[in-house]
């Protein structure tokens, strides 16, 4: 797997975040959505993509504005004295296991400020929620940016989003499933967005309003792929088998079986290693699923997904590459009517990333090629 073409984009991303970012941004990367009803097990599925405890996770609304979190994959270096003071004082806390200096969060609205406590993240995308919501239920469409760097994930975007929901509770407002249903439909009806449909398995799938979402917007099912979890909740004689044979609803790039931590093992702090451990467990044992244990459990998903994502970009770079020569073209005309010394201005720096990205993508184009042709997807 190749993960240069897919660093760069996210290193361009990056760098235009600031100039308006989200929606106004003048390039539409490729981003992997989740979308599923209320408490399916959308913010689950995504903090075991990214291995670490960092996402509030619940019954209930309990994501309730978007977060788009940037997975950047940033190899081990050696560590500077500073952090492994910082080990060694978090050992005496008592909780080194969940802290560790080569990997850390920032978010967009607290730049320069590294998270090294994962559960400290947790507090703030909490904190930073409630800012814009109030702390009665309320909802937000207003994004949450947030960067995690570690050597232990794969280069990716992913967007939690609130849960489609009917009935309103709290401060929400009367006509909170349309409100909720606009936001989603804001992110993954963009033709770059790669949809999680997420499903519980002890629900029927034929009734699943996020799959009814993600067929309006991708009837052809070129960028959906079917999540389903809680298939450790099913009653005993039943299994998602005809789904994952596509004998229900099929799905192009098919369904992968999940099984994230229940309650009780959120409120027993299991962790992310022993419930991966676990999932693997119960799918290699059990009768129904023993015979494809690969191709089902979340180790599975992210490789999966990542072959999508790839796929995706291949197909989207000559329009990638359209918008790039275009915002280089306004900010280079925006750039002489300004003058010399504006030399270090907002314009300038996106002017100069714009121009570096355009010779990366040159490179990449050329190199990968090859590679995409022989990749399996
Ligand atoms: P979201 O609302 O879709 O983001 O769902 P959450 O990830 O917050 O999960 C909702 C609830 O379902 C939490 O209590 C989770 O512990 C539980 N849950 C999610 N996935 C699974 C699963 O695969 N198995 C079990 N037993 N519980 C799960
Ligand atoms: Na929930
Ligand atoms: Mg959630």
């Amino acid at each position: 797997m190749d993960e240069t073409l897919i660093a760069t984009i996210n290193k361009l991303q990056d760098a235009l975040a600031p100039l308006g970012g989200g929606s106004s941004s003048p390039v539409d990367l490729p981003q992997i959505t989740v979308v599923g009803s209320q408490s399916s097990g959308k913010s689950s599925v995504l903090e075991n993509i990214v291995g670490r405890d960092f996402l509030p996770r619940g019954t209930g609304i309990v994501t309730r504005r978007p977060l788009v979190l940037q997975l950047i994959n940033k190899r081990a270096t050696p560590k500077p004295q500073q952090d492994l003071l910082d080990i060694n004082t978090t050992k005496e806390n008592g909780d080194a296991s969940e802290n560790n200096a080569d990997e850390w969060g920032e978010f967009l609205h607290l730049p320069n400020k590294k998270f090294y406590n994962f559960e400290d993240i947790r507090k703030e995308i909490v904190r930073e929620t409630d800012a814009k919501t109030g702390h009665n239920l309320g909802i937000s469409p207003v994004p949450i940016n947030l960067r995690i760097y570690s050597p232990h994930v794969l280069t990716l975007t992913l967007v939690d989003l609130p849960g489609l929901t009917k009935v309103p509770v709290g401060d929400q407002p009367q006509d909170i499933e349309r409100q909720i249903k606009d936001m989603i439909m804001k992110f993954i009806s963009k033709p770059n967005a790669i949809i999680l449909s997420v499903n519980a398995a002890n629900t029927d799938l034929a009734n699943s309003d996020g799959l009814k979402l993600a067929r309006e917007v991708d009837p052809e099912g070129a960028r959906t792929i079917g999540v389903l979890t809680k298939v450790d909740l099913m009653d005993e004689g039943t299994d998602v088998i005809d789904i994952l044979a596509g004998r229900v609803i099929p799905l192009r790039f098919g369904y992968v079986p999940v099984i994230n931590r229940g309650q009780k093992d959120i409120e027993s702090k299991k962790t992310i290693r022993q419930a991966l451990q676990d999932e693997r467990e119960f799918f290699e044992n059990h009768p129904s699923y023993k015979a494809k244990a690969h191709y089902c459990g979340t180790p599975y998903l992210a490789k999966k997904l990542n072959g999508i994502l790839l796929h995706h970009i291949k197909g989207t770079l000559p329009d990638i590459k359209m918008r790039i020569e275009h915002s280089l073209k306004k900010y280079s005309n925006e750039l002489s009517t300004l003058g010399p010394e504006m030399a270090e201005s907002p314009t300038s720096i996106a002017l100069s990333m714009i121009t570096n990205f355009s010779k990366d993508y040159n490179g990449i184009l050329s190199g990968e090629a090859k590679e995409l042709s022989s990749q399996e997807l």
